[in-house]
């Protein structure tokens, strides 16, 4: 059994591989020689941290590099590479890239975000990533926080029913050649922060945290999620990286987790709040039950340190021991031992169409429609329409963060797919023209109908906080007064990572669309527009007249501008 493989291991092992095993680093920092030298137990590639070219075989050759060199050395075992494949296996390109979790919330279907998980495992395994940081249940409570669009919505409720996603990742085996390891995060409180700050203090009681926090990483348990990361909050003060309550009692005892913990990117560094890790802040998150540090760049020294804090008695054998036998028995469990090399058969499928099919279902079902004065859906026909905004035509504004790179970027061809302008040109028909403008000032009478694509651009963890507010940019506001202006009825659609302040500009125009931050098939954003698809997305945010209203969440009493749940379509009584 895999059981009796992880104590025959273990006997076999050193203090020296115990504490590789527990010590994960990034690519740029590592070669597979140092990180076999290191005997690692991990590898990761943080976003962005690609090979060159990024593609699919050049993956493949990286970490068959890395798994040739650990098992080769010593006692041969295997490392377990991570990313973050959150929308589909989004660092590499010509992935497919879906909708990010927000617009998945407002999909409501859980089905699909299995199947969803199941191909975004079978590309992040076609490159011999076997271990997906992903998926993030966090329950985001106030949309100024820049992490919002990677929260399924604002109530505990629609992570626990997304998180079957972990499902679809780890498949129906984890042995299985498509199958890769799922990372519930971040554990626990990320979305609760005092004015959406990130990594910012989740100032609320126990009852709260059980209420609001912990029901999607109970969900995730139940799914037999294989690691869960811990998140770079604090709560009421404490940092949930040296909380032995938070990841000992809690996760592993109460919910009863067995798989592995994996701490956040540095986040052991975080615990004194000083630069960098001390002993101390290595003792005290191992011993508060962090089975995999992700240290990324000094794991020398992070190696050496918890090597000497097991010697001197402060880290006990024990722990050390338990966090082998959680890493080893998923190792075992992925099928690494037999198998450390890339299955690059899978590799037909990356980015098929097949795959890419799902991706735009996922973003029709995505689209929340918020207000039609009859303006919608777009006559195919004989119809004369203007499209403007500078996320008409940019894969990279619609892809959003965690998309090539860490941040994200803008471009218009950045990656694969289509934009939502090639999906209104695709689908016009007979008679009917498409005019794209992205600022507009071509505007005129003869025009039937304008389309004003605007919102965001790329942002995530770390840069993506608003405490200002959430209105439009000043581009996004000429645009929408021009096409006031020009009196052509008008039909905003929003791309971004949460609700927007956009108040004063609805009376102005017909139709609202809340697209979210679609991915690469932007195509599926016009199949609504044209009523190829009658919308059924429902907001799971509640959207706010104003910024001042943050943090707005269901049933605290205020008015938002729409509700938690609000979502029209074309046909009132439809069945
Ligand atoms: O998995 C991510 C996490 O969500 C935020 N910090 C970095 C990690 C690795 O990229």
């Amino acid at each position: 059994s895999v059981a009796d493989r992880v104590t025959d291991l273990m006997a076999r092992m050193t203090l020296d591989d115990k504490v590789g095993q527990m010590t994960q680093g990034e690519r740029g920092a590592a070669t597979p020689a140092q990180s076999a030298a290191a005997r690692l137990g991990s590898i990761l590639s943080g976003g962005g941290s690609t090979p060159t070219p990024n593609t699919p075989a050049a993956w493949a050759d990286m970490i068959d590099a890395y798994q040739k060199a650990a098992t080769s050395t010593g006692l041969g075992i295997p490392i377990i590479y991570g990313s973050d494949s959150v929308h589909g296996h989004n660092n590499v390109y010509g992935a497919t890239v879906f909708p990010h979790n927000i617009g998945l919330g407002a999909a409501n279907d859980p089905r699909l975000v299995e199947k969803i998980g199941a191909i975004t495992a079978d590309e992040t395994a076609a490159t011999g990533v076997k271990w997906a940081f992903a998926p993030c249940l966090c329950v985001a409570r106030d949309d100024r926080w820049g992490r919002t669009y990677e929260s399924y919505g604002e109530v505990p409720a629609n992570a626990v029913a997304n998180s079957v996603v972990i499902e679809g990742l780890q498949g129906r085996a984890l042995g299985d050649p498509t199958s890769v390891l799922a990372t519930a995060k971040h554990f626990i409180g990320d979305g609760g922060t005092t004015g959406g700050d990130d990594q910012g203090n989740t100032q609320i009681s126990l009852e709260e945290l059980r209420r609001i926090h912990l029901p999607p990483f109970r969900a995730a348990v139940a799914h037999g999620v294989g690691s869960v990361m811990i998140s770079f909050n604090s709560w009421n003060g404490v940092k949930d990286h040296g909380n032995k309550f938070l990841i000992t009692d809690l996760l592993k005892g109460e919910l009863g987790f067995s798989g592995f913990v994996v701490s956040d990117w540095n986040g052991i560094d975080q615990i004194d709040g000083q630069e960098g890790f001390t002993a101390a802040e290595v003792k005290q998150a191992v011993n508060a039950g962090i089975d995999m540090v992700m240290v990324p760049y000094d794991y020398q020294k992070f190696v050496a340190t918890l090597k000497a804090e097991v010697l001197n008695g402060d880290v006990p054998m024990s722990r050390v021991d338990d966090a082998n036998r959680r890493i080893l028995t998923k190792k075992f469990e992925l099928g690494l031992f037999e198998r450390p090399y890339t299955d690059r058969s899978l590799q037909k499928d990356f980015g098929s169409a097949a795959h890419r099919a799902v991706a735009r279902q996922a973003v029709r079902e995505s689209q929340v429609l918020l207000k039609n004065d009859g303006v919608l859906p777009l006559a195919k026909q004989n119809n004369k329409i203007f499209v403007a905004g500078k996320n008409a035509n940019d894969m990279g504004n619609q892809a959003g963060g965690w998309t090539l790179t860490w941040q994200g970027q803008s471009g218009e061809r950045v990656i694969p797919g289509t934009t939502i302008l090639d999906g209104i040109k695709a689908g016009a028909g007979k008679g009917t023209v498409v005019t794209y403008d992205r600022a507009g000032n071509g505007i005129d009478r003869s025009y039937q109908v304008a389309v004003a694509v605007v919102g965001e651009t790329p942002y995530a963890e770390g840069q993506g906080d608003r405490p200002n507010g959430l209105g439009l940019d000043a581009e996004d506001l000429a645009l929408v007064g021009k096409l006031k202006a020009s009196g052509v009825p008008t039909v905003l659609v929003t791309v971004s990572g949460r609700p927007l302040d956009i108040s004063a500009q609805l009376p102005s125009v017909k139709g609202l669309v809340a697209a979210w931050l679609p991915g690469s098939e932007g195509a599926g954003v016009a199949d609504v527009l044209y009523g190829d698809y009658n919308p059924t997305g429902k907001l799971s945010f509640t959207w706010p007249k104003s910024s001042a209203q943050e943090p707005i969440n269901a049933g605290d009493g205020q008015q938002g501008l729409f509700p938690y749940g609000y979502g029209l379509s074309y046909r009132r009584h439809h069945r």
